[in-house]
């Protein structure tokens, strides 16, 4: 561990926003600040790295932010930053603009770019997890998950109102391409009686007979819960093999999308985007670099970058016994 006087810190968003990373971007200014570095923020995430699009950071500009989805910064995915010319065009800028640390708030796409940046050039990064997809290895909750997940839940209840009064089946599908973090807590909290996520396969038969058990013992409302990435190829797909299977109900689609990205943070994503933003920067201060700050039984812990890869929700029997008890 190199204990390195840090005089200038960067904070950047970067990736799919979450909510949740004003608050984060607000407890590492503040952190910076309390401790008497200088802070400027790269907006655009790497697109702004690689070209100098700094902006100087002091306490007020991060004031009356903590409450609001989005982030101040900006975001983006960037193909260029993936290029070791494009690293080499963002070590420049930081050499230009003296950074002596920087701390990145973003999601698996976004420690990528880290890692092969760190392998050739000398500048420090903290790593911060957001993802609504919760899908980071080194943490067991990411920034954004617990917000997008209420915010499932409550257009699942408010599906559920209408599709009870009118005795309709609908499919809901939730965001996660890779992941069904979104649909197994959106469907489990909602009470969904069938769950699909991209982690298993589909199975058709065993969707038909779930829906009939229900109709049969008289429900008078069906949602299945699917994720975008699931296998079956999303809602729209779903509710046609439904359709197939139950031709006389109406089967009705709902797509969330982008709602899910957005929103005030919940107080558990404020929490933890301030708890991880104070401990990125006092990690900083202890010498630590190249690593990610996570959350794991509930204990702030650090995990090297090179060691940070996509994580997928254990699909395992215990989880699959809850499941078929409680969606029944
Ligand atoms: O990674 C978060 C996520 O919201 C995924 O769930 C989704 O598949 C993807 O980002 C959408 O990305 P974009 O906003 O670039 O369309």
């Amino acid at each position: 561990m190199i204990k390195q006087r840090i005089k200038k810190l960067a904070v950047m968003t970067s990736g799919g926003d979450a909510p949740g990373l004003n608050a984060c971007i607000r407890a590492v200014v503040r952190t910076a600040i309390f401790n008497k570095m200088k802070v400027i923020g790269i907006q655009h995430g790497f697109e702004g790295l690689m070209s100098g699009d700094f902006i100087p950071m002091d306490a007020n500009s991060v004031s009356n932010i903590i409450q609001l989805g989005g982030t101040i910064l900006k975001s983006a995915r960037s193909e260029q930053f993936k290029t070791k010319e494009g690293r080499l065009k963002a070590y420049k800028e930081i050499r230009k603009e003296n950074i002596d640390a920087i701390v990145l708030i973003g999601g698996d796409g976004s420690f990528e770019g880290a890692k092969a940046f760190i392998k050739k050039h000398d500048t420090p990064f903290i790593g911060i997890p957001k993802t609504i997809d919760n899908d980071i290895s080194g943490t067991d909750v990411c920034i954004g998950y617990d917000t997008a997940l209420n915010t499932a839940m409550q257009a699942i209840d408010k599906i559920r109102d209408t599709a009870q009064s009118h005795e309709r089946i609908f499919v809901v599908e939730v965001m996660g391409r890779d992941s069904g973090y979104i649909a197994y807590g959106a469907g489990l909290s909602g009470g969904a009686e069938a769950i699909l996520v991209p982690e298993t396969k589909a199975d058709d038969n065993n969707l038909e007979q779930i829906l009939r058990q229900g109709w049969n013992r008289n429900k008078s409302s069906l949602i299945i819960v699917v994720a975008e990435g699931d296998e079956s190829g999303g809602a729209l797909k779903v509710a046609d093999t439904v359709k197939k299977h139950m031709p006389s109900h109406y089967v009705g689609v709902c797509i969330l999308g982008h709602i899910q990205r957005g929103g005030n943070p919940s107080a558990a994503d404020r929490i933890l985007a301030s708890k991880f933003g104070f401990e990125a920067v006092e990690a900083l201060l202890k010498g630590k670099q190249n690593c990610m700050v996570g959350l794991k039984k509930n204990e702030i812990c650090f995990t090297s970058l090179r060691q940070i890869k996509r994580h997928h929700l254990d699909i395992n029997n215990h989880l699959l016994k809850m499941l078929t008890a409680l969606t029944n």
